[in-house]
């Protein structure tokens, strides 16, 4: 058993940095044992051969089919990997964590149920998103549905369902091979992902976790060790398949939606097979939905504020700024730049492009 055992350490982390090291020395047993907490000895012995890196909120990230994430996590993706059955209406909202995950389940849970829940009148028919944070409205695969490597009966779920994941398009493209099934992606700028995680991260750590450091953060992220990562990958492998199957795969920009939200709502709405027809324009519905999920809405609602949707995780972190370009008040010039080269690098001639001055 490797997990808490302290004389495991010094192999298990030999590129770590001497001060991280000592940290995980005076952490080690606690962090070690949550990580671990339910995974079998076969699952941690599978977990010890993969490679590993000091993870951001668990004590490592181990690299799993090309992307990084933690022991729970792998253990959820293997299970539904095994044994999610598509639908051909199904619909996945995919996303890297901190690119308005939150923000897209809201809005597409709106689009297709607006005829049972009209958002003209949420207020006083008590819209569902008025009393449910976004997450528990669209279930995560790996962190609700097959969460411990629990295998859901997912039968009684509504036409469309809806589900979300951050895992990459590689790890699910086999999952949802059906025609109809359909994948939207949200995308944000590297940067403002990698302030929004950072500041989520210290948010949600457990207490015996020491909280990362930017500098540290922003070397993991370039390095490509955040989770799901590396983020160049994630974001390139959704936008490939948009280009080669644009019926199948929706591509989204936080940036975008931030900037005319409506058009964006119309593009979303007619991709999932629901186009707003010429009275709903007119009734009001596109505008009631971006209101109904704007940022200052969703944040100021009591179940936003108080209460916990993802285990462990208080909605009220999901909720921060919801601005663009908040990155200029935290990274240094020179941190600026090898971020600004990286993304150059890794996305040049792809096509895919973010609007960063
Ligand atoms: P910031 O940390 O920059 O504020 P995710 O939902 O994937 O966890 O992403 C969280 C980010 O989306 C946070 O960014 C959060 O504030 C922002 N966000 C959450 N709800 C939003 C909304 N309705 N509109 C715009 N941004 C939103």
């Amino acid at each position: 058993m490797a997990t808490s055992s302290m004389k495991s350490i010094p192999m298990a982390v030999p590129s770590f940095s001497m001060c991280h090291k000592l940290e995980l020395l005076k952490e080690g047993k606690s962090k070690g044992q949550e990580d671990h907490e339910g995974l079998s000895y076969e699952f941690q012995e599978m977990l010890n051969s993969l490679p590993k890196e000091r993870g951001w909120r668990t004590r490592y990230l181990y690299l799993f089919q090309g992307f990084w994430c933690q022991a729970k996590e792998i253990q959820a993706i293997m299970s539904f990997q095994k044994h999610f059955q598509c639908l051909p209406n199904d619909v996945v909202l995919a996303t890297i964590p901190k690119s308005g995950t939150t923000w897209l389940k809201a809005l597409t849970f709106t689009i297709l149920n607006r005829h049972r829940f009209d958002p003209v009148s949420s207020g006083t028919n008590l819209h569902p998103l008025l009393t449910s944070n976004p997450h528990d409205l669209v279930p995560f695969f790996e962190y609700k549905l097959y969460a411990n490597g629990d295998v859901p009966d997912l039968s009684g779920l509504a036409s469309p369902r809806t589900f979300a994941t951050h895992v990459p398009f590689g790890s699910l493209k086999d999952s949802i091979e059906k025609p109809g099934v359909k994948v939207v992606y949200l995308c944000r700028n590297p940067f403002d992902t990698f302030i929004s995680s950072w500041h989520y991260i210290n948010n949600i750590k457990s207490e015996s976790v020491s909280p990362v450091l930017l500098d540290e953060a922003f070397d993991l992220y370039c390095r490509g060790v955040i989770g799901f990562g590396p983020f160049w990958e994630h974001m390139l492998g959704y936008w490939r398949e948009s280009l080669k199957r644009p019926e199948k795969v929706l591509f989204l920009k936080y940036e975008d939606l931030k900037e005319d939200i409506e058009t964006n709502l119309k593009k979303l709405s007619s991709f999932l097979g629901l186009p707003f027809t010429e009275e709903e324009e007119r009734k009001g519905v596109v505008k009631a939905i971006a209101d109904l999920c704007s940022f200052e809405n969703l944040k100021k609602l009591e179940v936003n504020k108080s209460n916990k949707s993802i285990k462990n995780f208080e909605n009220r972190f999901l909720f921060r700024k919801g601005e663009v370009s908040d990155w200029v008040n935290y990274l240094s010039p020179s941190q600026v730049e090898r971020l600004s080269s990286l993304v150059d690098d890794k996305f040049g001639g792809s096509g895919l492009t973010f609007g960063l001055s």
